[in-house]
């Protein structure tokens, strides 16, 4: 019988238990799958040193359960960022941001040594776009990254409602086929106004684990 997505979630975030450091520094993501990576940690008895945190959330559920939380800037590079994804294709590139907490997630991607992604094969992808591109935007600017996202071939429609963890805005951009997710990162992150793309092209996984109803599956990227 085949598993619910749910199902998928959780064995994929009891399989990232393995790649928590024994003493050092642990970064968290934010989403379900990351909500469930947090009770996985709780439900094993997993001891880990100390955290970095993507989200407001996450700094909860994380305290809840007894982890220190650190400030960014008070850590070096660490080695392990554990995160899901909106979308994720075969180059290790991904889209990330449904849950608004982009920007806090490249911050911590870009200190690790490791991203290890956390997927259910819904998330598995050939070209990155389907899944609407989260932009991070300051609100004066809104209208005008919109228009510069359109001249782009995309249709930006804001996240009514949403204000991130950095007092931001989020517009969402569908319509988009990412062939070159790495130039168009490249190119919204150019925009003026723009807090943060969620293309993670540049900095993608090192290694995607993915939950299929067979078992999860691992994919590191070459060196
Ligand atoms: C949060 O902003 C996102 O980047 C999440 O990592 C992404 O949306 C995946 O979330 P789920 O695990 O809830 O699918």
């Amino acid at each position: 019988m085949s598993k619910t997505q749910d199902e998928l979630k959780e064995m994929v975030a009891a399989k990232a238990l393995e790649f928590i450091p024994q003493n050092g520094i642990l970064g968290v993501g934010s989403g379900s799958t990351v909500v469930k990576f947090i009770q996985a940690i709780q439900a094993h008895g997993i001891k880990v040193a100390g955290a970095v945190s993507s989200s407001n959330r996450t700094t909860e559920l994380l305290t809840e359960i007894g982890v220190k939380v650190l400030d960014p800037n008070e850590c070096e590079p660490y080695e392990v960022y554990i995160d899901g994804a909106d979308e994720v294709n075969d180059n290790f590139e991904m889209i990330k941001g449904g849950g608004a907490c982009l920007t806090r997630e490249k911050i911590l991607a870009s200190m690790a040594k490791t991203f290890v992604c956390i997927v259910d094969k819904s998330k598995l992808v050939s070209t990155l776009g389907k899944f609407p591109l989260p932009v991070e935007v300051i609100p004066m600017a809104r209208e005008q990254v919109a228009r510069s996202l359109r001249a782009l071939g995309g249709n930006p429609v804001l996240r009514e409602g949403c204000i991130t963890d950095n007092g931001c805005e989020i517009l969402d951009v569908h319509g988009l086929s990412i062939t070159e997710p790495k130039a168009l990162e490249t190119q919204i992150n150019a925009i003026p106004g723009v807090v943060t793309v969620g293309l993670f092209a540049h900095r993608g996984a090192d290694v995607v684990l993915y939950a299929t109803d067979e078992g999860v599956h691992e994919k590191r990227k070459p060196e």
